[in-house]
């Protein structure tokens, strides 16, 4: 298949039935369960929109206590996986780290029995940052980190392992709000590779870690840790002006820029970019954010490209203390609750996902026999 054939990328094409979200949708724009996106990342937390996304329904105030508690309990990681999490070496990609705990977890608590899919997916939503965080601390410094540590929210629970104190309420919250807008959205890639595997009927940690092999490229969650290589190489915005025109006059991708269904906005960056605008005014430390407004704006008068959430999502990270190559695993711990609501749905109304392929290769060849080859 060529990339200009019709289905190239299944680009357009309606591959499924879904009740989770809207994405980019005529009068509707981006929806969690019916709620938007502009009120859930005001108005809600994290824990609230994973509850809604793997319950289906927005917890009231003593459901979210209890849930909030029962993620808190789900922290600590099995013996077994930390000495597996011990043999990876320290300049191994986190995304590989959460790929292989999620397998090796799997392998230690199996779905089943006890285990059901929403356990499964509060466990991982729950100790993804544990096992990132314990390992990148073991493997710089031999240091075996209490991986419990860390307030009663997924945001703070992941900048307190990660710095070692509690965050700023102003880096909390902007972290939980980012948390919220990558919780969920349709049938990208790493969500349909979950539902693929899952119409095979696999259990759901096969489903996850299909799910970040497929999120780690840089065409989708890998953006936000080049947008951040390109944004810090430049020492001024005019710098920075000249080598992103010159990038476009060789046809090179800017990361974090475009998008398959959004065609005119992604409304996911105009929050994002108010909390990298803030963050960088609270670390009186405007080059980035400059550098990548300057960008934005080349981007627009030249392409008429937008911005999507991997943009700015890469200085509000960086101004967070969050190492680069670690954005992505992030966008695990935020995703894992919207891939898990994929699974429990395509479960639910299941047929095996086998599309078909149109043959453009050689026919009726004569087989020569190897000795005359
Ligand atoms: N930088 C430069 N040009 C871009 C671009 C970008 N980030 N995104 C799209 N374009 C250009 C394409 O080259 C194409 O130009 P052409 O018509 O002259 O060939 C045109 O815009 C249309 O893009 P198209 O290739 O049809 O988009 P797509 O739907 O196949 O791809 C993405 C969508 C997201 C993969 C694409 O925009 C991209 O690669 N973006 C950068 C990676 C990224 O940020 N990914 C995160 C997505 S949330």
């Amino acid at each position: 298949m060529t990339s200009g054939s019709r289905s190239a990328g299944l680009a357009g094409m309606v591959v499924g039935e879904t009740r989770i979200s809207t994405v980019g949708q005529e009068g509707h724009g981006l929806t969690y369960r019916g709620y938007s996106i502009e009120d859930l990342s005001s108005k809600s937390t994290f824990e609230e929109v994973a509850y809604l996304l793997i319950h289906d329904q927005l917890p009231n105030a003593s459901q979210l206590a209890d849930y909030r508690a029962q993620l808190v309990s789900m922290r600590a990681l099995p013996p077994a996986l930390k000495i597996v999490l011990e043999q990876i070496p320290s300049d191994a990609h986190p995304m590989d780290v959460l790929r292989t705990g999620c397998s090796a977890l799997g392998t230690i608590e199996p779905e089943g029995g006890e285990r059901s899919q929403e356990w499964v997916a509060d466990r991982l939503t729950s100790s993804f940052a544990s096992m990132l965080l314990y390992w990148y601390h073991f493997s710089r410094t031999a240091r075996r980190i209490d991986e419990t540590a860390g307030g009663d929210t997924i945001a703070e629970h992941f900048l307190t392992l990660l710095n070692g104190e509690a965050p700023s309420d102003l880096a909390r919250r902007a972290l939980d709000s980012s948390l919220i807008l990558y919780a969920e959205h349709e049938f990208n890639a790493s969500t349909f590779t979950a539902r693929v595997v899952t119409s095979t009927l696999a259990d759901q940690h096969s489903a996850i870690v299909a799910g970040i092999g497929a999120l780690r490229g840089p065409l989708h969650g890998g953006a936000n840790e080049a947008a951040m290589e390109l944004q810090s190489s430049f020492s001024t915005e005019d710098e920075a002006e000249t080598a992103v025109m010159g990038m476009l006059e060789r046809r090179e991708l800017i990361m974090g820029f475009g998008h398959r269904v959004y065609r005119d906005f992604d409304p996911r960056s105009a929050v994002i970019q108010e909390w990298a605008r803030q963050l960088s005014e609270d670390r009186e430390s405007m080059l980035l954010y400059d550098v990548a407004v300057r960008i934005d704006r080349v981007m627009k008068r030249e392409k008429n490209l937008f911005t999507n959430l991997d943009f700015y999502s890469a200085v509000a990270y960086h101004h967070m203390g969050i190492p680069t190559e670690m954005f992505t695993p992030v966008f695990v711990i935020a995703r894992t609750c919207g891939w898990s609501a994929h699974v429990f749905e395509q479960r639910a109304d299941n047929r095996l996902i086998r599309p078909a392929g149109e043959y453009t290769g050689p026919m009726e060849r004569e087989y020569v026999p190897i000795e005359q080859r």
